[in-house]
C-alpha cells in the first residue's frame, strides 16, 4: 500500500512547484532565469532572433521601463532586454517617455545594468521626439500611452496615440525594420488596434499576434 501512497503524496507536494516552473516564462540564458516575461516571452524571443538576423543597429522605444527589471512581468522591461542586446551587438537604443518618474526609474536601472553607453532615455512626448528623429530605425517598439481594460475613452486615446507615433516615424522605417506593439491582447483591441490596421494597408505583415503584435514589411519576407 505504502508504495502507492508515497509517490502520490510526493506528486501532490511537488505540484505547486511544477506549476510555477511551467508558468515561469524566462528568456534564459539571454536574461537571468529569475525574470518572468510571461505573455511577452514569445514575442521578445522572436524579436531577439530577428534583431540578430537583420543586423539591427538603431532601436527606438516609446514608453520606457519605469520599473526597471522588476517590471519584467508587468511592463516588460524592454529597455533593459533590448538595451542588453544592443550592448552585445554594437547597436544603440533610444527610449522616450513623457513622465519624469518613469525616466528616472528607467535611467537608474540602465545605469545599474551598465547599459548607459548604449541606451539613452529621453524625457519628451513621444510624438515630439519622433518628429525630430533623423536616423533610420531598425526596430521600433511602441509602448507609450497607458491603456485601460475598462475605460473606452482611454482605449481610443491610446490607440490614436500609437497610430500617430507610427505615422510620424514611418518614413524613417525601411523594408527590414521590425515593429513590435505592446498590450494588444486586451479588451477593445489594445494599443495596436488602429495602428495595426493602418500598417496592414501599408504592406506590413503580422508575424505573431498574441499579447503583443509583431510585424515586418512584406518586402522583407
Ligand atoms: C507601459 S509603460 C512602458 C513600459 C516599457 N516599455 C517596458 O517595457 O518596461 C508606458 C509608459 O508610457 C509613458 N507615456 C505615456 N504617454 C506618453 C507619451 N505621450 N509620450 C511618451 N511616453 C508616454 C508613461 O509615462 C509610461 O512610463
Amino acid at each position: 500500500m505504502l508504495k502507492f501512497i508515497i509517490p502520490i503524496v510526493v506528486a501532490i507536494a511537488l505540484f505547486p512547484f511544477v506549476l510555477k516552473f511551467i508558468k515561469h516564462k524566462s528568456l534564459y540564458p539571454f536574461m537571468p532565469y529569475q525574470y518572468n516575461f510571461r505573455r511577452r516571452r514569445i514575442t521578445f524571443a522572436k524579436v531577439l532572433k530577428l534583431l540578430t538576423e537583420r543586423n539591427a543597429k538603431i532601436i527606438v522605444e516609446t514608453g520606457t521601463s519605469r520599473k526597471g527589471l522588476e517590471g519584467a512581468k508587468s511592463d516588460g522591461a524592454a529597455t533593459i532586454v533590448f538595451g542588453k542586446w544592443a550592448k552585445e551587438n554594437g547597436a544603440v537604443l533610444h527610449s522616450v517617455d513623457i513622465s519624469e518618474d518613469s525616466v528616472e526609474g528607467s535611467r537608474n536601472e540602465v545605469k545599474q545594468q551598465r547599459l548607459d553607453d548604449v541606451v539613452t532615455v529621453h524625457l519628451d512626448d513621444s510624438l515630439n521626439y519622433l518628429k525630430h528623429f533623423k536616423d533610420d530605425i531598425d526596430f521600433l517598439y511602441l509602448d507609450s500611452y497607458d491603456y485601460s481594460k475598462t475605460d473606452v475613452d482611454i482605449q481610443k486615446k491610446s490607440q490614436e496615440h500609437h497610430l500617430k507615433e507610427f505615422k510620424i516615424i514611418e518614413d524613417r522605417l525601411h523594408k527590414n525594420t521590425i515593429v513590435l506593439i505592446d498590450d494588444c491582447g486586451l479588451p477593445g483591441g489594445g494599443k495596436g488596434k488602429t495602428v495595426v490596421a493602418y500598417m496592414i494597408e501599408k504592406g506590413w505583415e503580422i508575424l505573431i499576434n498574441k499579447y503583443q503584435i509583431l510585424l515586418v514589411h512584406k518586402d522583407s519576407l
